[in-house]
């Protein structure tokens, strides 16, 4: 029997380089291997506030998004979360399980609903600060932690449910996600421990190179679907004027020589991304670039970025509504197969007549 994959991707705002490089470049490649299912996870978009019809848009575009990158629905189900209920029940049946302290561990969740911030206030290492922020005030914070909605809380339980429905051996995703599939060993364990071998338990795969792209504004943090400037990220459908507008804006480190080491992050970050559209070394990049300063190694990346994206640009513009939704009913229905049976023993196991 071969082993078996499961990824997704919100369809939350626009898929970006980092989407593409951290996650679905690798289960392009490892669909020849594993048996594999990737996931429209539009339950997960829910969790912060949407607008219906963009959701349905984003759906479909990210589908297509999996088809033009090279995900083959011959080899792979491809599928919408919310059309395979099972998904939500079994995140039902493990909230029992679940303990609020770890849910409070997840960074994500931290990051979200300022309790970081919250944190820092409430311990008072926010009070040397000469001029306070109307959202540095205790008021203000308390207010957006208590105002967090549990769907974001719970979120990390509907990605385990995600990932144990379909006994997944493997999951490959970008390094930020890793904290949620530890999450989803735990419970799977705990699930097995309490009432018998259920459950296989999974584990992360991430490479090194790709599994954290950073923002090109800003080093320090990931490229991100939510970022609050364009200018943080490459989109995957991003005309070549824009990623070579976006390429030469985004910040570099001082001085002008071109080294790949952490003392220089944006570089590296530059260097990174060049090599993973180029299919070179880092050190080939800087070879290359050594004697030539930044903005020449700043245009010919755009212009490389630009032809690692166009055939997936244009392969995505060929693909209609109506092909894709058919793909992923089709989808939706081998999912179906699969999830229907483990929520039966999970029931049984449970104690619940099915
Ligand atoms: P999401 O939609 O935020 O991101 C989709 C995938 O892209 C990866 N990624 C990155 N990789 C490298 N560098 C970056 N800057 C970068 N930004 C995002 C993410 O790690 C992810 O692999 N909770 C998940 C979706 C999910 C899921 C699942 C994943 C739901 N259920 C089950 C795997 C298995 C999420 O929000 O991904």
């Amino acid at each position: 029997m071969k082993k078996r994959i499961f990824s997704g991707i919100q369809p939350s705002g626009n898929l970006h380089l980092g989407n593409y490089l951290g996650a679905i470049k690798n289960w392009v490649k490892l669909q020849n291997e594993y048996d594999s299912i990737f996931c429209i996870v539009d339950l997960h978009a829910i969790t912060i506030p949407q607008n219906p019809q963009e959701l349905s848009q984003k759906t479909l575009e990210v589908a297509k998004l999996y088809l033009a990158s090279g995900i083959d629905p011959e080899k792979s189900i491809v599928f919408i979360q919310s059309q395979v209920q099972e998904h939500a029940e079994l995140m039902w049946l493990l909230n029992t399980i679940t303990k609020n302290g770890d849910l409070m561990k997840m960074t994500q969740f931290k990051d979200k609903s300022k309790v970081i911030v919250l944190k820092k206030k409430l311990r008072g290492e926010l009070v040397d600060r000469k001029v306070f922020s109307r959202k540095e005030s205790l008021e203000y914070l308390l207010k957006e932690y208590l105002g967090t909605k549990t769907g974001l809380f719970n979120y990390p339980i509907l990605m385990a449910a995600d990932i144990l429905l379909y006994d997944t051996n493997l999951v490959p995703v970008g390094e930020d996600q890793l904290q949620h599939v530890e999450l989803t060993r735990k419970l799977g364990r705990k699930f097995n421990q309490e009432f018998g071998e259920t459950f296989t338990i999974p584990e992360g795969f991430t490479q090194k190179e790709s599994k954290r792209i950073m923002g090109l504004d800003d080093p320090t943090n990931k490229m991100s679907k939510s970022a609050s400037s364009d200018y943080n990220r490459i989109d995957l459908l991003d005309s070549p004027e824009t990623i070579e507008r976006k390429v030469m804006k985004a910040v570099t480190d001082s001085g002008q020589g071109i080294e790949y080491s952490d003392n220089k992050p944006a570089l590296k970050n530059l260097i990174n991304i060049f090599s993973l559209v180029a299919n070179k070394k880092p050190e080939e990049i800087v070879t290359q670039y050594e004697n030539q300063g930044y903005k020449k190694l700043k245009e010919e990346l755009a212009q490389a970025v630009v032809d690692y994206l166009r055939p997936i640009q244009e392969k995505y513009n060929q693909i209609s509504d109506e092909e894709v939704k058919k793909i992923l009913s089709d989808g939706a229905k081998r999912a179906r197969k699969i999830a229907e049976t483990k929520i039966k023993e999970v029931k049984k196991k449970m104690g619940m007549i099915v």
